[in-house]
């Protein structure tokens, strides 16, 4: 189960579309166990031995699982999580992991933060459900949306959206975006540019704008509105003899080629990550995004910042925007903003945009989009008391993560530098909880276990890798 270590929870998506990429996936391939090849690439299998009957028990179980390979449910016993103790996991067996990634990275705050819980619970005696329809609301979802647009200070903002999800942020950037054009009147002014490799979430627009071929195959997407244009990944794609800079002057070329290309009265917004997640961890590199945002400026195009994963802290700063200089029009965010204690979501919007859209709101009546949980009050009183805990009780750092970057530098020496085991090609602390580690294993780009989770018996070997050190 220790090979091809490709996955979705923060592995590196082999998405062939550049020929680099292409020739892992057939590297894979080649070495035979296809089936099992083509299981991680689109989920990852359950890292542990699974012999003792209640293990058992659970294989072939009721769940259509996302991100899953139906044969996996059957054919193999899904590790099953019980309960959580700061940075660690346990299963129903009572091991013990170490949950580096963070759930799906967004438990920033630990598995047992007592704030959140009480937050949770206080919320859930006095009001546990009243919605934001019809210019009705809560208190909580009011204070929620002032400390956001407080908070994010790499320019002014001027309203929060409540969505549930990464994926309801993005999709509902989409329909603002069309929505700000219309009221603007340049109806032709509708295509998104989005990267290869990103990931923007899973519904129909949001899988759409991700650059990840596996979410597009069988799916009849992605909708034709979407272009996606070159991944920012210095290390794999530069040319040789070429700068980062030089590499981020050549991307940069490539995105107003496309810009004119395609008409830029057509072109709505460009949607970025600040450091790109699922699609393998890759920072921008030096000065990408200093010479893309002017581009954007010059053909009147909205940049959209997807901080559904680095917000909150996650990059050292409290957002990716602070850390790369960036002036977006709209953030998404989710994840962290509740430590994934409750779902919710959030996207800030700029006072431009804002203003368009009332003015138009005036004259159409409604602004028609929303969710019945958008500004749920128990999910805004434990998003508002973690941003409590972010700002005030651990400033610069996210601690509970912090410790498992430690284990896992702690573990590195132990793995012996000969084949088939890999090198780093390198390492990045991100400022703080991003643990970027990339090493190569025969033509495999690698994301090591910084996005996986490890036993505490495989965490403690002393003897290089043993065979079930695995991502899940
Ligand atoms: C950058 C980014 N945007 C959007 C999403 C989608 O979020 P969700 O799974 O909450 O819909 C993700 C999920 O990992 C993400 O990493």
């Amino acid at each position: 189960m220790a090979e091809a270590p490709i996955n979705l929870s923060g592995g590196s998506h082999e998405s062939g579309d550049q020929s680099h990429s292409n020739s892992n996936v057939k590297h894979a391939v080649n070495n035979g166990t296809r089936a099992s090849y083509l299981a991680r690439y689109t989920s990852s299998d359950a890292s542990l031995d699974s012999t003792t009957e209640s293990k058992k028990s659970f294989k072939g179980h009721d769940m259509l699982a996302p991100f899953t390979a139906g044969c996996q449910s059957t054919d193999t016993h899904p590790l099953v999580i019980d309960k959580s103790e700061g940075c660690y996991v346990y299963d129903i067996e009572g091991n013990k992991y170490l949950d580096s990634l963070a759930g799906l990275w967004c438990t920033a705050l630990g598995g047992n933060e007592s704030r959140l819980v009480s937050a949770a619970t206080s919320q859930l005696n006095k009001l546990p459900f009243y919605h934001s329809f019809w210019n009705r609301t809560t208190k909580v979802s009011l204070d929620l949306a002032e400390e956001l647009v407080e908070m994010f200070t790499a320019r002014k903002m001027a309203k929060a959206f409540f969505v549930n999800s990464g994926s309801e942020a993005n999709d509902t950037q989409v329909k603002l975006v069309w929505y700000y054009n219309n009221a603007l009147g340049r109806p032709e002014k509708k295509k998104f540019i989005a990267r290869s490799k990103s990931y923007h979430g899973s519904t129909l627009i949001a899988a759409s704008l991700s650059g990840l071929p596996a979410l597009h195959q069988q799916f009849d997407l992605p909708a034709p509105f979407v272009l996606h244009t070159d991944c920012p990944h210095y290390w794999r794609y530069h040319l040789p003899g070429e700068t980062e800079e030089e590499f981020a002057t050549r991307l940069a070329n490539n995105l107003e080629n496309l810009i004119l290309k395609e008409g830029p009265e057509t072109i709505a917004a460009f949607i970025a990550e600040p450091v790109m997640g699922a699609g393998g961890v890759i920072p921008p590199p030096a000065t990408y995004f200093d010479k893309v945002q002017p581009i954007l400026k010059k053909y009147d195009i909205l940049f959209i910042a997807d901080e559904v994963i680095c917000a909150f802290g996650r990059l050292g700063e409290m957002f990716g925007s602070d850390k790369y200089n960036l002036k977006p029009d709209l953030v998404s965010m989710a994840k962290a903003l509740s430590s994934a204690y409750m779902p919710i979501g959030a996207i800030l919007v700029s006072p431009e945009i804002s203003e368009v859209i009332n003015t138009q709101s005036s004259k159409l009546g409604s602004f028609s989009h929303g969710f019945t949980y958008s500004g749920h009050p128990v999910s805004c009183a434990v998003a508002l008391e973690a941003l409590k805990l972010y700002k005030y009780d651990l400033p610069g750092s996210l601690l509970p993560y912090k410790s498992s970057i430690v284990h896992y530098l702690n573990l590195f020496p132990f793995i012996p530098p000969s084949p088939p085991y890999f090198f780093l090609g390198k390492v990045r602390l991100g400022g703080c909880v991003t643990s970027h580690m990339e090493g190569h294993l025969n033509g495999f780009w690698l994301v090591y276990p910084a996005f996986s989770i490890l036993s505490e018996s495989d965490m403690r070997l002393s003897n290089g890798r043993k065979k079930n050190w695995n991502y899940i």
